[in-house]
């Protein structure tokens, strides 16, 4: 494509959300179209996911990224260079076989990515295309264009919130017709939800993902509070606003006694047992969506679960799938889960991200597009979730500008689709 080659690539150490460096890189075609992509990190990440790469040492408490920003501007930059970016997959396989591990651990998943993403940005820039369309373009996702139904973070609990709640996540889902309906809803919801909260004596500061964060009974009773605050909203819960739950339960799962450990409110489960009280959220609340039921490892649960879970929820891998190919093809044929969470930064490239998305999309695999708890002001994923037509886009509660650019972006697109 005239004008599209690279002809040039700039990393830098940034931060994310949490106060952390990060990767930020600035790709320049030979049209002069630039665009800076910065990626994010997660906290409870998966043991498969790939490897970000952090300097060790003093700097930033170990959590610096100048190996990787070096990475990128010298051995990535001399490897990629004069590529033409609309071969977004030449792009990122050059990348990957110069790194030449299974895991990126070489250069590091955060230099690759960033250049993963800033390449298409670029290319939507010279194209003169929002980034949905131009993703659209590139990979040729053979459903139409639609927008997310949004799973809005408003109780962080877990691993982002001290273990105020041992679920990480409690979500509430406005189903709406339009994105600017959902995002109102789900603001309006919030905003419900704080005064509660305020009335009944709890906290109202926030944890990472911009979601309260109340040491509360259990999770039932955020559940309750939630379907409270959706009535008093002026929702039906249901069938105006749903709820959702990342339960996230590696993060709770003891390999010696194969169990799990819910601290916070001092309980042990068995698969068996767990599996039960998931049923009894479904029979008591609108659930439409459970994430990371049971640990990484434990392929035998969820294939336990899959068939009384799924009658009323999507049954939701992330940890477990790490938008890893591999591990998502083994849950087709195992039958051990309906839906992924996709995560850029768990794999490390955008070809490979979009792999995840369509293997998913053909096996009849629901599809939630999400950040991480690190987030940075890149929306890409907003435009990535409307390109591949996601179910879900998970990215937060409605406060926290790392998280709500997000859905800015989505009002955005909306207005591009000429539907806004
Ligand atoms: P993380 O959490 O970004 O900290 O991994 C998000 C999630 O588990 O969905
Ligand atoms: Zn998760």
């Amino acid at each position: 494509m005239i004008g599209a080659r690279i002809s040039s690539i700039r990393a830098r150490e940034v931060l994310d959300s949490r106060g952390n460096p990060t990767v930020a890189c600035r790709v320049t075609l030979s049209s002069g179209a630039s665009a800076e992509s910065m990626v994010p990190s997660g906290a409870s990440t998966g043991v498969h996911e790939v490897l970000e790469l952090r300097d060790g040492g003093k700097r930033y408490g170990g959590k610096g990224v100048l190996k990787a920003v070096k990475n990128v501007n010298t051995t990535i930059a001399r490897a990629v260079r004069g590529t033409d970016a609309s071969k977004q997959q030449k792009i990122d396989y050059a990348m990957i076989a110069l790194d030449g591990t299974e895991n990126k651990s070489k250069l590091g998943a955060n230099a690759v990515l960033a250049v993963s993403l800033a390449a298409a940005q670029a290319l939507a820039i010279h194209r003169r295309m929002p980034l949905w369309k131009s993703l659209r373009k590139t990979f040729n996702f053979p459903k139409a264009a639609s927008l997310p139904m949004p799973t809005m973070n408003v109780l962080n609990g877990g691993a982002h919130a001290n273990w105020s709640l041992d679920v990480q996540e409690c979500m509430i889902v406005p189903r709406q017709r339009n994105m600017a309906e959902r995002v109102r809803a789900g603001a309006e919801v919030f905003h419900v939800l704080k005064a509660l909260l305020k009335n009944s004596g709890y906290p109202t500061t926030v944890g990472d993902e911009g979601g309260f964060a109340p040491k509360l009974k259990n999770v039932e009773e955020a559940f309750m509070l939630l379907v409270k605050a959706i009535r008093k909203a002026g929702y039906r819960p249901g069938t105006d606003i749903a709820l959702a739950t990342d339960v996230a339960s590696s993060e709770m799962y003891d390999k010696r006694d194969k169990k799990y450990h819910f601290k916070t409110e001092n309980k042990v489960y068995s698969a068996k047992r767990l599996l039960q009280r998931y049923l009894e959220w479904q029979k008591a609340y609108p659930l439409i969506l459970i994430e990371d039921p049971f640990g990484e490892d434990d392929w035998d649960s969820w294939k336990m679960a899959l068939p009384s879970l799924s009658k009323k929820s999507l049954v939701v891998g992330d940890d477990f799938f790490v938008t890893n190919v591999k591990r998502l093809k083994r849950g087709i044929q195992e039958k051990a889960a309906n839906a992924i969470l996709i995560k850029p930064n768990q794999i490390g490239s955008l070809t490979e991200t979009v792999d995840a998305i369509t293997t998913a999309q053909k096996a009849g695999f629901a599809v939630i597009i999400s950040h991480r708890s690190g987030e940075t002001e890149d929306t890409t994923i907003a435009d990535l979730a409307v390109a591949c037509s996601a179910e879900h886009i998970k990215t937060g509660s409605l406060s926290r500008s790392d998280r709500v650019a997000k859905y800015n972006r989505l009002l955005a697109i909306e207005q591009e689709m000429g539907r806004g």
